[in-house]
């Protein structure tokens, strides 16, 4: 059975800017199926930075509302959203956001350590989690000690830490190159299998989209109504 775990309604951003308006996301309305691994694609200023950014409770839209697990996340206030923030989403960005003075478990540790995780149990998972992106041999490694690649997957180890419900990621592999954004794409796959997390990746890249099992576009703010089936088959359902 498909079970929702994302949706829009008439979601609309609207930003100003020296008295000019720009409609960044005008009406999406889109659902996103618990378990599911999916790409939302768009060429650069078509809204992706926007959406994820509602969707992940970063930014509260204009108009329209966000349901994340069956609750209006629109409606919370400030130390709400970031307890949603901190317990059912995992973020992964273009730029990697490693702490540099931390090193790779120190990185996996910190939002446990936000969570209040005790030690040990969060050095326990931490190792776990490097493990699974094949960081075992890195774990002291600051991000300066370790290439691009390698720097994502103790990101995309970090967003799993606090068990999310979804991971958001942006241009995840924006700054790799093409094999190595392969490499991300599929690991994010295996990820999905493995644990079942729902994963939304955004990225201008049909390649790396193809990637996933559902492709969504987005032009100029709008949800096209077409949309494509990826390579990835994922669970069976
Ligand atoms: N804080 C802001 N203030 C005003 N306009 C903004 C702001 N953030 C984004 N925009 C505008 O909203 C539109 C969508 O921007 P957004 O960053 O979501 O695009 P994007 O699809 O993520 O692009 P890229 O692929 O380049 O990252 C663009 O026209 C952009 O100029
Ligand atoms: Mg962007």
């Amino acid at each position: 059975m498909n079970e929702v775990i994302l949706k829009t309604v008439n979601l609309t951003k609207v930003y100003e800017r020296g008295g000019k308006k720009v409609h960044a996301l005008s009406d999406v309305n889109l659902q996103i199926n618990r378990g599911d691994y999916v790409a939302i694609m768009g060429t650069s200023g078509s809204g992706k930075t926007t959406l994820l950014n509602m969707l992940g409770c970063l930014d509260k839209p204009t108009s329209g509302s966000v349901i994340l697990d069956g609750v209006d996340i629109t409606k919370m206030n400030e130390s709400e959203l970031s307890k949603i923030r901190r317990d059912k989403i995992g973020f992964v960005f273009q730029a990697f956001n490693l702490i540099p003075i931390l090193n790779a478990i120190e990185n996996v540790e910190l939002p446990m350590e936000c969570a209040k995780i005790p030690k040990d149990k969060r050095r326990k998972r931490a190792r776990q989690l490097l493990n699974l992106v094949g960081l075992s041999e890195r774990m002291e490694h600051r991000p300066h000690e370790l290439s691009a690649g390698e720097q994502q997957r103790v990101a995309i180890a970090r967003a799993f830490a606090n068990k999310p419900s979804i991971i958001l990621a942006d241009e995840p592999t924006g700054n790799l190159d093409s094999k190595t954004g392969k490499h991300i794409m599929e690991l994010l796959g295996r990820l999905n299998y493995n644990i079942g997390t729902t994963i939304i990746v955004v990225t201008h890249d049909y390649k790396m989209a193809s990637l996933t099992g559902r492709i969504l576009f987005l032009q100029d703010g709008r949800i096209l109504k077409k949309e494509k089936e990826g390579t990835y088959l994922g669970r069976k359902k």
